[in-house]
């Protein structure tokens, strides 16, 4: 959590890898992620980051089965296996009946499902989700949280979540407070600490 331009995106980028650090490193487990080569981080990336982003990010001119097996195309699945796949998590995320529609046709709400349909796909261990809630009314957030929180607590996934819900933040087993391009706080939650 942190006030706007209080550095949240950044550290999101930097911890996922998006973005390089100019000093220090980022290190996940005992990978230096800051040092990897360019082609290592790509693949990284796929095997084990899900990024879900605050304005969607999809792919206008593909439908929403194809921006869901997009990231699979670069690990060489075959269609039939990818348009599987991609299906079933989009069912499972109840957009069983949209799969063949392109962003525009879909509410921002569905936009979203479909974003972490697309960041499911790899079966990440760690999601990153950049204020995933920011653009939806409130009924909306409360649902794809809901679809986060499951993604998360019965798949054993880590998710990192940038929000401004004090009620996010309280389901979370840690709070970051980012103030000036600095981490000010770290809360950890009761029966962890
Ligand atoms: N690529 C960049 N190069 C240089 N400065 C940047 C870059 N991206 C962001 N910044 C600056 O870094 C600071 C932190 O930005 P960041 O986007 O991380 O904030 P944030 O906490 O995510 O804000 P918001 O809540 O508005 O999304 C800001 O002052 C911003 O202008
Ligand atoms: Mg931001």
């Amino acid at each position: 959590m942190g006030t706007s331009g209080s550095g949240k995106t950044t550290l999101l980028h930097l911890t996922s890898g998006l973005e390089r650090p100019t000093e220090g490193e980022v290190y996940i487990g005992n990978l230096a992620l800051s040092r990897i080569k360019e082609k290592q981080m790509a693949v990284f990336r796929r095997k084990y980051i899900g990024f879900i982003f605050q304005s969607f990010n999809l792919t206008t001119n593909l439908t929403a089965l194809e921006n869901v097996t997009m990231p699979l195309v670069f690990d060489g699945v075959p269609l039939k296996e990818r348009e599987k796949r991609a299906k079933k998590v989009l069912l499972d995320l109840g957009l069983g009946a949209r799969l063949n529609n392109k962003p525009t046709e879909l509410s921002g709400g569905q936009q979203q499902r479909v974003c972490i349909a697309r960041a499911l796909i790899n079966n990440p261990q760690i999601l990153f989700a950049d204020e995933p809630t920011g653009n939806l009314d409130t009924r909306t957030s409360a649902e794809i949280l809901k679809l986060l929180m499951t993604a998360t607590r019965e798949q054993q996934r880590t998710l990192i979540i940038v929000t401004h819900d004090r009620d996010v933040a309280a389901q979370a087993d840690r709070v970051v407070e980012m103030s000036d391009g600095r981490i000010e706080k770290i809360t950890v939650r009761e029966e962890l600490a």
